[in-house]
């Protein structure tokens, strides 16, 4: 199966006032088959958003890129021009943003907001076609109605509604990878439910997903594969179930420990010490090394390779120098 895209030791970080330039993602390697669904988990700040933002050529005006490719649909995203990354983005590859309820514009009514993203890329279609799609787009994200609804405004639409509206906008020309940042995180568990499985079922339609989320569940219920981000790094990677059954890195064995079960009868879930560092004091070796209960000296000098522990199964971590041959 081809891959529909393929980070390759991909870093970059942040210039400062000053011009001084720091590192935040740091090697990044992954790759999403067609069809599947890659889910890339990680605390709060450890470089979720950038990853994605990346891919999509969005990254803020103090990012500066420091090296390796991200290929879509085996072309480099970061050697292509402005315009041919405007002809992509938002037909072959889409993305549900962490933060839809502001994406939408007040004045503007649903059906033109979504028929917009269609005719920015086929202009050839007819009015009467565009509605048709609209009303095929509104109607598999679950919204009732979706005649009358397309000529209604985003303010009578619940949040839960606005973020199906937003799912329609990023699906609307059938995209090859649809990334989705934090889908549910602003919805009550309800609307999450029923988000999940419009996702999964769309994963199967529509393409690729690149699934980003700090929620576990959700990656195990929607993902086949799994990226562990920390501090930057792609520190574990492997199969949903390499990752849930097996976890290697001690990063990843700690998340794990921490997902609540039916059966948590053993006093508070365990947490992870300590808090995620920012770019601007990560320290040589080891980006978890001072949260890590297995540190030894190494650690906190030498930044670990990546060493394969299983056939689908890759990690980062000096706990098991000596294994696998170390590449990406
Ligand atoms: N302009 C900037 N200059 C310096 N650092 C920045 C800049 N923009 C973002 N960062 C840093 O990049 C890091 C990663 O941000 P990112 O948004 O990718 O995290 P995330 O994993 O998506 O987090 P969350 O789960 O909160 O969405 C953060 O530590 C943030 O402070
Ligand atoms: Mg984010």
């Amino acid at each position: 199966m081809a891959n529909v895209v393929e980070f390759k030791n991909y870093s970059m970080g942040f210039r400062d006032d000053d011009g001084a330039v720091s590192n935040l993602l740091d090697g990044i390697s992954f790759s999403i088959e067609e069809g599947k669904a890659l889910g890339v988990v990680g605390e709060s700040g450890c470089g979720k958003s950038m990853t994605s933002l990346s891919l999509m050529r969005l990254l803020p005006d103090a990012a500066v890129v420091q090296g390796g490719e991200i290929l879509f649909e085996g072309k480099d995203v970061l050697k292509l021009s402005d315009k041919e990354m405007q002809t992509i983005r938002g037909d072959r590859l889409s993305m549900i943003f962490q933060e839809p309820m502001t994406a939408l514009n007040p004045v503007i009514t649903i059906g033109s907001q979504i028929g917009e993203c269609l005719v920015l890329h086929h202009p050839e279609l007819s009015k009467e076609e565009v509605r048709s799609r609209v009303i095929d787009a509104l109607d598999s994200v679950g919204i009732s109605n979706p005649e009358r609804r397309l000529d209604q405004y985003p303010h009578e639409f619940s949040g839960g509604m606005r973020q199906r509206v937003m799912i329609a906008m990023a699906i609307i020309n059938h995209p090859a990878l649809l990334i989705a940042d934090e889908p549910t995180t602003a919805l009550d568990v309800t609307i999450q439910a029923q988000i999940l499985d419009i996702m999964k079922r769309l994963k199967g339609e529509s393409g690729s997903l690149l699934m980003i989320t700090h929620n576990l569940g959700i990656v195990a219920e929607v993902c086949e594969e799994v990226v562990v981000m920390y501090a930057g790094r792609a520190i574990e990677r492997g199969t949903l179930a390499a990752i849930f059954d097996n976890p290697m890195h001690p990063y990843t064995r700690g998340l794990m420990a921490s997902i609540p079960t039916m059966h948590s009868d053993k006093g508070p879930l365990p947490t992870i010490p300590g808090t995620v560092p920012t770019v601007y004091d990560f320290k040589p070796g080891c980006r978890f090394a001072d949260r890590c209960p297995h540190c030894k000296d190494i650690c906190t000098r030498e930044a670990p390779q990546y060493r394969w522990v299983g056939d689908d199964h890759i990690v980062a971590c000096w706990l098991y120098e000596g294994e696998g041959d170390g590449n990406a």
